[in-house]
Formats: structure tokens, sequence, C-alpha cells
């Protein structure tokens, strides 16, 4: 009895200490030697890594893991080769799918889907991603690409922080955790936490930003997201609670993709307004309107609710995470695409190129039967659904068109 009480205990502090050590930032700057080494650094700056992004990915990334797990953002390309698809499914996406580059012969032309046009390719030599060979700079913008790395979007040194009363500052009070989840802790006065997922704010800079010569003008977005965010949605949806200052936040680099009222390109930080937004909450799927507000929401399709409310936004993600928009929520660059990588061409949340998403109750494959290539795109079935973080095709209708038509219905 003794003995089993004594192991019990020792299996609870295990728990207990793995809980602690598993933080590393915590919401602000982390265990300096967990990315420098004082007397024998692979790169500049002491950095443990050959660069600012290997650094990172030192712990992003894991050749053991079998995914989705938690933190990590990178499959190793050792478990890349053909057929084989990332296996990180975090709001974000995984970087991996740079690597993955697809053949396929449509109407007799064989053509080649590139790996690097699925996303952002950061500069991370240990572990083998190459800077984007056809944008040399932020398309609408003139961000290099050969400076792009993680720390162009994310401080290293996690300084800004969200105050008490949230107001967003580089000091003032001391950071008590990660601000990014549901979980996290609000700050009381005296006290900050980390802004959402340390990415950059209002003067961020460092030796890439400075020689791309962008500046940070703006704030990071509000935005919460569940503490379980790395996970399949074979079954449920992942609901991050997008809040406000995401698509001016992505115009640092992409000015000229942003504009705030139509025009000449898509609007971004406009009111869905209420034809949209019921729209998107009665569209269940290509011929099926009997959709409701309680439970229309799509992680393929987010939307900002226009607040940085964040007892509003964490009580989305505890409460309501299936709840469709409202006609003052807004649709935001990543309405459409994923922050660094996705399954498909543009860094797109679902594949734009061809006009059906699953075709006979398929993902489609190279080898799903009937096999359509234009829109296998030489992906096995199996590659088309991991780029749609596991939903499963039986959500969609048989013939589901592309997913412009959850705001748009033109299907
Ligand atoms: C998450 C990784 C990470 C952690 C943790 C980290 N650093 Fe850094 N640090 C970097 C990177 C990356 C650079 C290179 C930035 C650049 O390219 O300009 C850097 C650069 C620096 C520099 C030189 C440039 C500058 O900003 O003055 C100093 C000094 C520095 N770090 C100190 C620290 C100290 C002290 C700590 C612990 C309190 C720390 N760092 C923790 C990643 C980290
Ligand atoms: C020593 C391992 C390690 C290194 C190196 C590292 N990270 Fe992390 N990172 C973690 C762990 C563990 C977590 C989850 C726990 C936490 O947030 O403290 C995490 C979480 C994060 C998060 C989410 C934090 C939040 O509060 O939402 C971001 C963003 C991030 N890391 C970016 C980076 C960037 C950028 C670098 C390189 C400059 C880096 N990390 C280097 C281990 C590491
Ligand atoms: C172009 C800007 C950009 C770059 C480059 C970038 N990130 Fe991110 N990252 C973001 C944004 C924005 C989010 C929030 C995504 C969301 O919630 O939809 C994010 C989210 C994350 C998260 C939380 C998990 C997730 O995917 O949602 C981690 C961890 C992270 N980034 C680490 C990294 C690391 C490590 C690198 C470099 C290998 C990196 N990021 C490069 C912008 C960037
Ligand atoms: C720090 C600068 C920076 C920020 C911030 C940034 N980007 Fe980019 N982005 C780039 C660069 C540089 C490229 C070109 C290199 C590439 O395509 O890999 C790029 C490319 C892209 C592409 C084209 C990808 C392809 O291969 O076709 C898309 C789409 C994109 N960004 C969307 C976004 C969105 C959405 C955000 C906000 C979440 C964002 N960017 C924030 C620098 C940035
Ligand atoms: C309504 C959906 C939607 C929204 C919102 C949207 N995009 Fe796009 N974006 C796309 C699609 C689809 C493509 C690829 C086809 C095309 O270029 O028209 C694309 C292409 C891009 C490209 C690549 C262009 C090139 O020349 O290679 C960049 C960069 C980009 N978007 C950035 C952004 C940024 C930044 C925002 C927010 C300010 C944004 N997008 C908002 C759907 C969207
Ligand atoms: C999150 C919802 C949402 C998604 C997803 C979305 N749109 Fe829109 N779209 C809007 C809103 C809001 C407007 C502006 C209000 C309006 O025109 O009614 C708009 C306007 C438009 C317009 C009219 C532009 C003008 O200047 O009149 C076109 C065309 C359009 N979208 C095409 C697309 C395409 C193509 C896609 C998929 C790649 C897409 N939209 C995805 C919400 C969305």
């Amino acid at each position: 009895m003794k003995v089993l009480k004594l192991s019990l205990i020792v299996a609870a502090v295990a728990f207990l200490s793995y809980g602690t050590s598993y933080a590393f930032h915590s919401g602000g700057v982390a265990e300096c030697v967990g990315c420098h080494n004082m007397h024998e650094p692979a790169g500049e700056y002491l950095l443990i890594g050959t660069d600012q992004s290997s650094t990172c990915l030192s712990c992003h990334e894991n050749a053991a893991d079998t995914g989705p797990s938690s933190y990590h953002i990178s499959t190793a390309e050792a478990s890349l080769g053909a057929g084989l698809a990332p296996k990180q499914r975090t709001p974000g996406g995984d970087f991996g799918w740079l690597k993955k580059s697809y053949t396929m012969t449509i109407r007799g032309t064989t053509s080649t889907e590139a790996g690097e046009t699925h996303g952002h390719n950061i500069v991370a030599a240990d572990k083998n991603y190459v800077e984007d060979a056809t944008n040399t700079t932020a398309p609408g913008g003139s961000y290099p690409a050969n400076k792009l790395a993680c720390i162009s979007c994310h401080d290293m040194h996690g300084k800004y922080r969200r105050l008490n009363g949230g107001a967003i500052a580089t000091t003032g009070a001391p950071i008590i955790g990660s601000g990014s989840y549901a979980t996290s802790l609000d700050p009381a006065a005296g006290e900050a936490v980390g802004v959402y997922r340390l990415l950059g704010g209002i003067g961020y800079t460092n030796s890439l930003i400075a020689a791309a010569g962008v500046s940070f003008a703006v704030n990071p977005p509000a935005a919460v997201a569940p503490s379980s965010y790395n996970r399949t949605e074979s079954s449920t949806y992942t609901r991050v609670a997008y809040g406000k200052g995401m698509s001016r936040w992505c115009a640092t680099c992409h000015p000229d993709m942003h504009t705030d009222s139509g025009g000449l390109k898509h609007s971004v930080d406009e009111n869905l307004g209420s034809t949209i937004a019921n729209n998107y909450n009665t569209y269940v799927k290509s011929g099926d309107a009997t959709g409701s507000s309680a439970s229309s929401y799509s992680s393929l399709v987010p939307f900002e609710t226009n607040s940085t409310d964040y007892t509003a936004l964490k009580a989305i993600v505890t409460s309501t995470p299936n709840a469709g928009p409202a006609s003052s929520n807004q649709v935001m660059c990543l309405s459409c695409h994923r922050a660094h990588a996705s399954g498909f061409m543009e860094m797109t949340r679902w594949n734009n190129e061809g006009e059906f998403m699953t075709y006979t109750s398929l993902w489609p494959g190279t080898d799903t039967t009937p096999s359509v290539p234009q829109f296998a795109r030489g992906r096995l079935g199996a590659e088309t659904l991991a780029a749609y973080n596991d939903i499963p095709a039986s959500k969609f209708a048989s013939y589901q068109r592309v997913y412009c038509n959850k705001c748009h219905v033109q299907d």
C-alpha cells in the first residue's frame, strides 16, 4: 500500500515537473542558453544554430516526432518522402509543405507545383529550408526573401507585452506568462502577459528587419488560441478566436495587398455585413444551406471579431467554439491564407486550383477512383486529407466547390 502511494506521488511529481520544464518562452524572453551558446556557438550572435531560424527549429522541429505534437511547426525532411505529408496541424501550418513539390499531367501537359509556393520560405540552413527562388521580395512589398526568418515576424526576445488594461508595450511591468491561450492568466495591475504568439509590434527590429528596410508600425494582432492547438481536426475544428489587427500586421511586409474597401484587391478589415454573415451561417456545403449560426464555424474560413477584448475572445474559444460570425465581424488575410505554410499554392487554406475541393465524396488523389489529375494535382488522397488537417471529406458535399462559397454562396 505504502509502495503504491509512493509511486503515485513520484508519478505526480514527474508530471508536474514535466509541466514546468515544458514552458520555455513563458510569453517573454526565454532562458538565454536555450538559443545562445557563450563559448561554442554555431552561428553569429552566439546562436546555437547556423542562423536565426535554425536556432528556433532546433526545438520547433524534431526528427523523432510522430506528430501532431504541441509546439512543433515543422516536419523533418527525412519524413517527407514521396507520398508522405507533413505531420503538424497547427493554425499557422507546417513549414514542411515547402518541401513538397508535386508533378502532374493535366490535359497532356506536365507541370510542377513547386513546394516554395506553399508558404513563407524561411531560411534555415540546418533544416534545409532555402529562400524562395521565385518571389525574391514579398509580393506587394519590398521585404527581401533572403532575409525571411522566424524572427522576421516573431520577437526572438519576446519583449512585447499586453499590460493590465490592454495596452501593448515593451516594458512597464513584468511578463508573467504567455498571453496566447484561453487558459492564459489575465494580467493584474502591475503585471503583463506576452502578446499573441510573441509577434513583433511597433518598432520591432533586428539585424534582418533592419537590412530589409521594413519598419513595424502596428502592434501584434489580438487573438486567442486553444491550449491544445496542434491536433487533428478529424472530429472537431481547432478554433482560434481572431480579434483585431491581423491584416494590417501582414501589411507591414505586404503593403500593397491591403485595402479597407473593395477596389482592386479583396477587401480585408471590412465588416462581413448581414448578407455575407448570413451566407456563412447557413452554408453547410455545396447545395446545402440549412446551417445555423450556433454551429456554422469552419477553421477553413476564420474571421476577426474586430475586438481586442480578451475576456470575449477567451469565451469564444472555451464556450462557443462552433459559432459563426455576426455581421460586424470582418474578413482578414487569414480568412483565406495560413501564416506559415499550407498544402496549397499561395498558402491558402483550401485548394483554389480547380473548381472542386472534393470529388465523388473523396479528397482527390492520384490513387482514388476515378482519379482526376486537375483535382489530385500529383498528390495521394491521404496527402490531400492531411492538407485539410484531417477534416473528413464526409463533412463536405460529394462534389464540394471551393470554399470562397462559405461567404459568397455562388455554388
Ligand atoms: C528564442 C531564442 C532566443 C533567446 C531565448 C534569447 N535570444 Fe538573444 N538572440 C536571439 C537571436 C535569433 C538573435 C539574433 C538577432 C538578430 O539577428 O539581430 C539574438 C541576439 C541577441 C543579442 C545581440 C543583438 C541585440 O539585440 O543586442 C543579444 C545581446 C542577446 N541576444 C541577448 C540575449 C539574452 C541576454 C538572452 C536571455 C535573457 C537572450 N538573448 C535570449 C535569440 C534568442
Ligand atoms: C530550447 C527550445 C526552444 C527554442 C530554441 C525555441 N523555442 Fe519557441 N517554444 C519552445 C517551447 C517548449 C514552447 C511552448 C512553451 C512556451 O511557449 O513557453 C515554444 C513556444 C513558442 C511560441 C508560442 C508562444 C506563445 O506564447 O504563444 C512561439 C511563437 C515560438 N515558440 C517561437 C520561437 C522562435 C521564433 C524561436 C527562435 C527565435 C524559438 N521559438 C526558439 C521551445 C523553443
Ligand atoms: C510571416 C510571419 C511569420 C513567420 C516567418 C513565422 N511565423 Fe510563426 N506565426 C506567425 C503568425 C501570424 C502566427 C499565428 C497563426 C494563427 O494563429 O493563425 C504564428 C504562429 C506560430 C506558432 C504557434 C503555432 C501555430 O502554428 O499556430 C509557433 C510555435 C510559431 N509560429 C513558431 C515559428 C517558428 C519557429 C518560425 C520559423 C521556423 C515561424 N514561426 C515563422 C507568423 C510567422
Ligand atoms: C516580415 C515580413 C513579412 C510579413 C510580416 C508577412 N510576410 Fe508574407 N511574405 C514575405 C516575403 C519576403 C514573401 C516572399 C517569399 C516567399 O514567398 O516565401 C512572402 C510571401 C507571402 C505569400 C506568397 C507565398 C507564395 O509562395 O506564393 C503570401 C500568400 C503571404 N506572404 C501572405 C502573408 C500573410 C497572410 C501575412 C500575415 C499573417 C504575411 N504574409 C506576413 C514577408 C512577410
Ligand atoms: C478572400 C480570400 C483572400 C484574402 C482575404 C486575402 N488573400 Fe491573398 N490570395 C488569395 C488567393 C486565392 C491567392 C492566389 C490567387 C491570386 O493571386 O489571386 C492569393 C495570393 C496572395 C499572394 C501572392 C501574390 C503573388 O503575386 O504571388 C500574397 C502575397 C497574398 N495573397 C497576401 C495577402 C495578404 C497580405 C492579405 C491580407 C492583407 C491577403 N492576401 C488577403 C486569397 C486571399
Ligand atoms: C470570410 C468571408 C469571405 C471569404 C472566405 C471570401 N470573401 Fe470575398 N468578400 C467578402 C466581403 C466581406 C466582401 C466585401 C463586401 C461585399 O462585396 O459584399 C467580399 C467581396 C468580394 C468580391 C467583390 C469585390 C468588389 O470590389 O466588388 C469578390 C469578387 C470576392 N469577394 C471574391 C472572393 C473569392 C474569389 C474568394 C475566395 C478566394 C472570396 N471572395 C472569399 C468576404 C469573403
